[in-house]
């Protein structure tokens, strides 16, 4: 399946939520995204199937440093190379904009999401214990330094 990318805009944000809420147990609201696409410290990279929302990406900027705090693909579209293409794109994006290093967290137990940040090569830097609620769980904290 052939996706294209791009930034998110507010016309986007009930798409997102609704993707989120389907997939995770501490679901962002509303607000936090449309905060994201309107801010100059941030942005949402969508992937588009024609004209739906198949997963998104949202970075926080400050240079020459990023975070990654919530990336999502839509179940029906997961294993599919979908988060990886998300994650190239969106490194594009960050390296023009001046960023070196990504940080992330993410659950201890999520395989797929810690697999796929191993395949773009983040590497895990740290843990963080009882970082996340619902359930309550450590976190494994992950850095990727973008090469020139
Ligand atoms: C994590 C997530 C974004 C991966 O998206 P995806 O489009 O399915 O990922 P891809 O198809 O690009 O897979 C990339 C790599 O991730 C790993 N991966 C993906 N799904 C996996 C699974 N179910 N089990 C184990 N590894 C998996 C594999 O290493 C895979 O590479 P491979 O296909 O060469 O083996 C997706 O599973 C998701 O949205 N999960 C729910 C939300 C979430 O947990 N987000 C991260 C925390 S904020």
């Amino acid at each position: 399946m052939a996706f294209t990318f791009r930034y998110a805009t507010e016309a986007d944000v009930d798409a997102i939520v609704a993707i989120e809420e389907a997939s995770m147990s501490c679901p962002w609201n509303r607000d936090n995204y449309l905060e994201a696409v309107n801010s100059d410290h941030a942005f949402i990279m969508v992937a588009l199937d024609d004209d739906d929302i198949a997963g998104f990406a949202v970075f926080y900027l400050t240079p020459p440093e990023s975070e990654l705090p919530d990336i999502v693909v839509a179940e029906a579209y997961r294993g599919q190379g979908l988060g990886k293409a998300l994650l190239s794109e969106s490194l594009v994006a960050l390296k023009e904009k001046g960023i070196d290093t990504i940080y992330l967290e993410v659950r201890v137990s999520n395989t797929p999401a810690r697999n796929l940040y191993s395949y773009i090569g983040f590497e895990e830097i740290g843990k963080r214990k009882y970082f996340y609620s619902n359930p309550v769980e450590d976190a494994i904290c992950m850095s990727l330094r973008i090469e020139e």
